[in-house]
């Protein structure tokens, strides 16, 4: 059954240019997006960036720069990489436009109506990296943020509280519903968080400029957190350009799933769906809270000099080895080590020898022996035991798909295409073909071998689209309209098709110590 599927990465913040870590997220995001597609879904999927806050005033400050310049110069380095990376993204969400303005003010009207909001007084230890009050006793001297190694910073101000207290029977029934937080380890984290008990939270500040203004309340701007949760909406309604709060413009709400990383998933399943259940809107379906990657072992930062820097990353590897290294190699939701050896090998593994030889052997061998057409009528192929043993890998790679175990869908495709070249191995076809009666038999081992291809083509797509387009090519099919319903059956590869002459789909890597 066609459904709407709505999907989200965080809203980055645009205090610096894009990392692995936020495009990271973004790929996977755009993995599950494609997934959805090709299963029939229409699928809304919004990316976006974090524009306000005194994270990002301070540095347009540092930098000389009116803050929405800074903001507009980051921001087109988001969508220059999401566009490098193949991000089918339908929607990029910024929080300093006038619409996401409004949409707040909307938001803001319905939690004061359901008496959410009091003036209170907030002190303690803040971290404007991550843009949050820590919990340290008010007493420590010169604290310090576990996450960004800095100085946190003490504050005692006036500000508005949103009752997050109210909805502990609430958000406590939520947290427990099942799916609604994956992976089970961080829904533990958050089971024990939230049965410590809710305390309110500030969602204003005084003395900052940089963010969207708090209606009535003249000195005061809305906490960043309290502003960026919303792009969700924002970016989500229906007219982007009259932004209303109405059952009809939020027809693509809930999300069903919000993709993040570990450090904001309080943010995400608590605060958030308590601010929704006080507007009267709906939580989201779901929440993944994925891992954090490092480097050869190392916490990535600049005051180590060890930052990857995605743009020169797809430099040097292209596109299909990032997406599949970091989807295929590292375990989603855990955290994981980028490593420049194993990025080589795995990539030309598993790309270039296993799928890339593949296929280009066996339309090598096609051609020779049969010219123009693809041997075989395909109604022959049904007892072949690849048809078996693609459609065991199909449901492998399905149900890992629907867990976010992108590890296990890209090693069902991996065991496929191994099992292809271990049967050509064992049959050998270029010694029967020596006797011409064996003609047949070679025909039906080619069909099958190359039917796999055409399988192995499709289950890359929310991987690796720009290979599985040039697989796919390669065997002439018609990419503009697959879906898994109607593609992934046996015996569909059509003889009078023909195949194009074989090229390398993919490119060995060279190591090189220290490339980046
Ligand atoms: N602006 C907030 C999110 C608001 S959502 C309404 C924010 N932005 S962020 O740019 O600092 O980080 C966003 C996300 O980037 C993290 O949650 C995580 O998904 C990703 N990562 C940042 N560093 C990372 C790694 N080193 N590894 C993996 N992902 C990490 O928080």
């Amino acid at each position: 059954m066609n459904m709407k599927y709505t999907i989200t990465t965080p809203l980055y913040y645009v205090n610096d240019k894009p990392h692995l870590g936020s495009s990271y997220t973004t790929i996977a995001c755009d993995a599950i997006a494609r997934f959805e597609r090709l299963n029939g879904n229409t699928v809304l999927f919004l990316t976006g960036v974090d524009e306000h806050g005194q994270k990002i005033e301070r540095t347009a400050e540092s930098k000389n720069l009116d803050p929405q310049l800074h903001c507009d110069e980051i921001t087109e380095k988001y969508k220059y990489l999401w566009d490098k990376l193949n991000i089918s993204y339908d929607r990029f969400v910024r929080t300093t436009s006038i619409e996401h303005t409004s949409l707040v003010h909307q938001f803001y009207s319905k939690v004061l109506k359901s008496d959410d909001v009091y003036m209170g007084r907030q002190s303690g230890w803040y971290c404007v990296g991550c843009e949050e009050y820590k919990d340290v006793e008010d007493k420590d001297k010169s604290p310090i943020c576990s996450i960004h190694k800095k100085e946190l910073e003490w504050r005692d101000e006036e500000n508005l509280f949103f009752k997050l207290s109210k909805y502990q029977d609430q958000i406590e029934k939520l947290i427990h519903v099942d799916g609604f937080i994956s992976p089970k380890s961080r829904k533990n984290e958050i089971i024990n968080f939230v049965s410590k008990g809710l305390r309110d939270f500030s969602i204003s500040r005084v003395n900052l400029k940089w963010g969207i203004n708090v209606p009535g309340n003249k000195d005061h701007t809305f906490y960043v957190w309290f502003d960026a949760l919303l792009g969700y909406v924002s970016g989500s309604l229906n007219d982007q350009c009259s932004p209303e709060l109405t059952e009809k413009s939020l027809s693509n709400w809930p999300a069903n799933i919000h993709v993040i990383g570990k450090d904001i998933l309080r943010f995400h399943a608590v605060y958030w769906p308590a601010m929704l259940l006080s507007a009267g809107m709906k939580t989201p379906r779901s929440v993944f809270g994925h891992g954090f990657l490092t480097r050869e072992g190392q916490k990535m930062g600049k005051s180590l000099g060890n930052v990857l820097d995605p743009i020169e990353l797809l430099e040097y590897g292209g596109i299909d080895a990032m997406r599949w290294y970091l989807l295929r190699d590292i375990e989603f939701g855990e955290d994981g080590d980028f490593q420049m050896r194993r990025f080589v090998d795995i990539v030309n593994s598993d790309l270039c020898n296993t799928i890339g030889n593949l296929l280009n052997r066996t339309i090598t061998m096609s051609k020779k022996w049969f010219k123009e057409n693809i041997p075989i009528d395909n109604t022959l192929s049904s007892d072949s035991t690849l048809k078996v043993k693609s459609e065991i890998m199909i449901i492998e790679y399905m149900e890992s798909f629907k867990d976010r175990n992108f590890k296990s869908s890209a090693n069902a495709i991996i065991d496929l295409a191994n099992s292809a070249n271990l049967y050509l191995n064992d049959r050998a076809p270029w010694k029967l073909i020596k006797d011409i009666s064996n003609k047949n038999i070679v025909a039906l081992d080619i069909y099958s071998v190359l039917e796999s291809c055409r399988i192995i083509g499709i289950l890359l797509n929310p991987i690796v689209p720009n290979l599985s387009n040039r697989i796919l090519k390669q065997l002439n099919i018609d990419t503009s309209n697959i879906n898994f319903k109607d593609s992934l059956q046996w015996g569909l590869l059509d003889p009078n098709n023909g195949l194009q002459d074989p090229t390398p789909v993919m490119n060995k890597i060279e190591f090189n110590e220290d490339p980046i």
